[in-house]
C-alpha cells in the first residue's frame, strides 16, 4: 500500500511574509491530526525558509518547484540542490508544464534535473501530461510515454523510493476542468505500466503517481479513490489552508 502524497504547488504566489502566514495556517489546520498521508508545500524559492521555519516540528514538509543541474557557478537567478538541502527541502518538482511551456525546458533537461535531484538525496516529483490537442487527437499516451521514458532512461530502479510522478493534463491546470476519475486512472495505470517495463512490477508498485489539474475538495474523493492515484499535486486549492486541509481530510 502506497502512502498518499498531498502536495501543494504555490507557483509564483506568496512571498515570505504571506507564505509564513499561509504555512502557519496549514500547521494550525493539521495540529493534532494523525495524518497517514505525506503533506508537502512547494513555495517560491524565496519563501522556502519561511515555510520551513513554520513547518519545523510539524509533520508538514517543504519542497521546491524547480532546480538547476549544476552545483554552483555563473547561472544568474538559479538555485542548486545543495541550496535546497540547506533550507530543509525534501522534494523538488521538475518538468512542470509551465517550465516546459514558458521556459522551454525539454525532456532531456528535465531528465538531467531529475537525476541531479536524486543524486543529491532529494525526492523528485516529475511532471508529465498532454495538451488539449493531444488528448483530442488521441495522442495523449504517446506524449506521456515520451516524457516518462526520457526520464527513466537516465534514472534507475534504486531511486524508486525517492521517485514520484505527477500526471498533470495541461488542459486541466488552472482551468477548473478536471480529468474524470476514469481518465486519471487510465493514464496513471499506463504510467505504472511504463515504470514496470523499465524497473519491474515490484518497483513500479512502490512509485507514487499523483494527479494534478484542478483538484479541489469537491472532486478529490473520486480522484483519490482510483487504484493508481496516489495523491495530488494541487495549485490553486493549496493556497487556501482550509481547502488544502479539506483535501487532506478526504485523503485520510
Ligand atoms: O502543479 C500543480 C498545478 O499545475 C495544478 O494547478 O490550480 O489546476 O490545481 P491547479
Amino acid at each position: 500500500m502506497r502512502t498518499l502524497l498531498i502536495a501543494g504547488n504555490w507557483k509564483m504566489n506568496a512571498g515570505p511574509t504571506e507564505a509564513k502566514e499561509l504555512a502557519d495556517g496549514m500547521v494550525a489546520a493539521r495540529q493534532g491530526k494523525d495524518d497517514s498521508s505525506d503533506i508537502l508545500i512547494c513555495p517560491p524559492f524565496i519563501s522556502i525558509p519561511a515555510v520551513a521555519e513554520s513547518f519545523s516540528g510539524s509533520h508538514l514538509k517543504v519542497g521546491a518547484q524547480n532546480v538547476h543541474t549544476e552545483d554552483n557557478g555563473a547561472f544568474t537567478g538559479e538555485t542548486s540542490t545543495s541550496m535546497l538541502n540547506d533550507t530543509g527541502c525534501e522534494y523538488v518538482i521538475v518538468g512542470h508544464s509551465e517550465r516546459r511551456e514558458y521556459f522551454h525546458e525539454d525532456d532531456a533537461l528535465i531528465a538531467q534535473k531529475a537525476k541531479k535531484v536524486l543524486t543529491d538525496d532529494l525526492k523528485v516529483i516529475v511532471c508529465v501530461g498532454e495538451k488539449l490537442e493531444d488528448r483530442k487527437s488521441g495522442n495523449h499516451e504517446n506524449i506521456v510515454r515520451t516524457q516518462v521514458k526520457a526520464v527513466l532512461d537516465h534514472v534507475d530502479a534504486n531511486n524508486a523510493d525517492n521517485f514520484v510522478i505527477a500526471y498533470e493534463p495541461v488542459w486541466a491546470i488552472g482551468t477548473g476542468e478536471t480529468a474524470t476519475p476514469e481518465q486519471a486512472q487510465e493514464m496513471h495505470q499506463f504510467i505504472r505500466s511504463l515504470l514496470a517495463d523499465a524497473w519491474g512490477e515490484d518497483e513500479a508498485e512502490k512509485i507514487r503517481i499523483l494527479y494534478g489539474g484542478s483538484m479541489k475538495p469537491a472532486n478529490a474523493e473520486e480522484l483519490l479513490s482510483q487504484t493508481d492515484v496516489d495523491g495530488g499535486l494541487i495549485g490553486g486549492a493549496s493556497l487556501k489552508a482550509e481547502s488544502f486541509s479539506d483535501i487532506i481530510d478526504i485523503a485520510e
